[in-house]
């Protein structure tokens, strides 16, 4: 019998001939590490369900900015808990709200790092939808407005980047017209492009208390099922002036970050959220799994599908491991 002439493992066979052949690498320059802001001063407590994540008043916020910036992470997403809610969620387009505190620190202290802000309603309404309510539904138009004036609040602040991730129809086309409106065509839009009614977000609406009091979310999160559904979302969302276009969550969506990154010519990002956080932790701290060796698998399973960027709970973690690597 013939000796065996084509033989895979060869290029398996040491380290070095492994990260010659390597098709996919990690940086922290792919990072994007998200921020929860709370009114106060000199607050730092730690999210219970999301062990290794926090609640930072703005001042403490700078300083886990500067954490970030520091392990080569090029930018922050702020999210916000106001100190009051209504019905139209007024304290989001609040200049004295935590997140625009926040924001105007941060670029202060570290003028190069890029801070993006969440633009929803869902943390400063009182009934918790991510859309004005009337008569009992969440209703899309009415929404647009209060939305814009979120992204120019956030704009005002000086973020470099508004990600609105409420999934009203039209908000990047609305949000686009009133940041050009006000001078601030500089500023970018990551549209949260495809995002689906998970599961997954469970931990993050309990960090910042934004769970709808009725009903859920399904009349305008996508639903699990539908992958050529997301493609139209995308479309739709470049057409009316996205800049980078996300898929979230990530991990049960990685099919949905490849056909993106294939059929459009934008950059992706995913977001790889609380659930698929809190589950990693969950069994690292029960020592069934090692922690370091499976984020780092599933973060580059996200970047091997398509992703040019990645939001994650886990970066300055991954970004301190890639460094003990090389
Ligand atoms: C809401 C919003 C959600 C997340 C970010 N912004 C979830 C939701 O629809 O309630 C999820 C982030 C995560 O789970 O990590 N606009
Ligand atoms: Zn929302």
């Amino acid at each position: 019998m013939d000796t065996l002439r084509i033989r895979p493992r060869r290029l398996r066979a040491s380290a070095g001939i492994r990260a010659m052949v390597r098709e996919t690498v990690l940086d922290p320059a792919d990072f994007i590490y998200p921020l929860f802001i709370v009114p106060g001063q000199n607050v730092k407590e730690e999210i219970s369900v999301m062990p290794g994540t926090y609640h930072l008043s703005p001042d403490q916020a700078v300083i886990a900015a500067k954490e970030a910036y520091d392990l080569g992470i090029p930018a922050v997403l702020v999210f916000g808990l106001p100190e009051y809610k209504d019905e139209q969620g007024s304290s989001a387009w609040d200049s004295n709200s935590p997140v625009q505190q926040a924001v105007s620190l941060i670029k202060q202290a570290l003028p190069e790092l890029v801070v993006i802000t969440d633009v929803c309603l869902c943390q400063y309404t009182s009934h918790g939808h991510c859309g004005m309510v009337e008569n009992g539904k969440v209703d899309n138009d009415s929404s647009l407005d209060l939305l814009s004036c979120t992204a120019v609040s956030h704009a005002f602040a000086g973020a470099d980047m508004v990600a609105p991730s409420d999934m009203m129809d039209g908000r990047v086309a609305a949000i686009r017209s009133a940041l050009d409106e006000r001078g601030f065509s500089h500023v970018g839009i990551m549209s949260y492009a495809a995002k689906y009614a998970s599961a997954f977000y469970g931990p993050f609406r309990d960090a910042v208390d934004s769970a709808p009091q009725f009903g859920d979310r399904r009349t305008y999160q996508m639903d699990p099922a539908n992958a050529r559904e997301a493609l139209r979302e995308v479309a739709l969302d470049i057409a009316e002036g996205a800049d980078i276009i996300m898929v979230k969550p990530a991990l049960a969506y990685l099919d949905i970050i490849r056909q993106v990154k294939d059929n459009f010519s934008l950059p992706v990002a995913c977001y790889n959220v609380s659930g698929e956080y809190a589950m990693v932790k969950a069994a690292a701290a029960n020592g069934w799994i090692d922690e370091k060796r499976t984020v780092l698998e599933l973060l580059t399973s996200m970047k091997r599908a398509g992703a040019d960027m990645i939001i994650t709970y886990h970066a300055l973690d991954a970004a301190r491991w890639l460094r003990e690597c090389n």
